[in-house]
């Protein structure tokens, strides 16, 4: 039974696939990740929400910008910092597929887990991607990427990190590239971290980092869909440097 209606037949995830690959990679890389990537791996095959809650947003927000984008420059270096599994990876192909564009990703994560994932979903999916071991709360450059995408991984990192990785993250930026900014707001979390309860001081630490925020909508799931846990809620936000 397909449970994503939005999930591209092409570049479509295989999550049994991944649970099986985490289960024998987590005990050899994941020291770090406190269960992470198995967890996440398990959630994903087997629970009711696989999906990322803004994924077909961004997927629209993504091929906007592509078809905004002047001909004639090659192909498209997508960063994507934090990966956790090969979400983000399907769903930027997905937005890319479409387009007929070509591209070059750049799959980065701490942890070698997420990485081996992607690499197989690459090779499975003849796309181009290399994959990068860094800790982005002590970021080692310089990259340069056409579009950068972020997805709660400011949720991992201390608070006095936060502002010097969006300032890395912005000067990795071509001039005319964009960062494509996900966070959960979910207030402070059972497990002791310092969450973002709503969008607003996050504008602050983007707008302090150099980042001008293009576009800005909130997701909220639907509390009819899910069965009495709170509502999942996260901002996206379209992002260009000033500079
Ligand atoms: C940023 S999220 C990505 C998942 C995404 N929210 C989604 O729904 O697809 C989690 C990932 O960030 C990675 N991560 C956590 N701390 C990190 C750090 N300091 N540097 C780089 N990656 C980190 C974790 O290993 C994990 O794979």
């Amino acid at each position: 039974m397909d449970r994503d209606p939005h999930r591209s037949r092409r570049f479509r995830e295989d999550l049994e696939a991944n649970l099986r690959l985490v289960e024998a990679l987590a005990p050899v890389h994941c020291r770090d990740c406190g269960g992470y990537h198995l967890e996440r791996a398990r959630r994903r095959a087997r629970g009711p929400t696989p999906e990322a809650l803004d994924r077909p947003e961004m997927v629209r927000l993504l091929r906007d910008w592509l078809a905004e984008r002047p001909p004639g420059q090659g192909a498209l270096a997508l960063l994507i910092a934090g990966s956790g599994d090969t979400n983000l990876l399907a769903t930027c192909a997905e937005a890319l597929d479409s387009a007929a564009t070509a591209a070059r990703y750049t799959v980065l994560d701490r942890c070698q887990t997420p990485l081996e994932l992607c690499a197989a979903f690459a090779r499975e999916h003849r796309l181009d991607v290399r994959t990068l071991r860094m800790d982005m709360a002590a970021p080692a450059g310089p990259l340069a990427a056409d579009v950068i995408v972020v997805h709660s991984l400011l949720r991992f990192l201390p608070r006095g990190a936060h502002l010097p990785t969006m300032q890395a993250l912005r000067s990795w930026l071509k001039p005319d590239g964009i960062v494509l900014f996900s966070h959960r707001l979910m207030g402070h979390g059972s497990d002791g971290r310092d969450e973002y309860g709503s969008a607003e001081p996050l504008r602050r630490l983007l707008v302090d980092a150099g980042l001008r925020i293009v576009t800005s909508q909130e997701h909220v799931e639907d509390p009819a869909l899910i069965q009495g846990r709170p509502p999942r809620h996260r901002v996206l936000m379209v992002l260009r440097s000033v500079r």
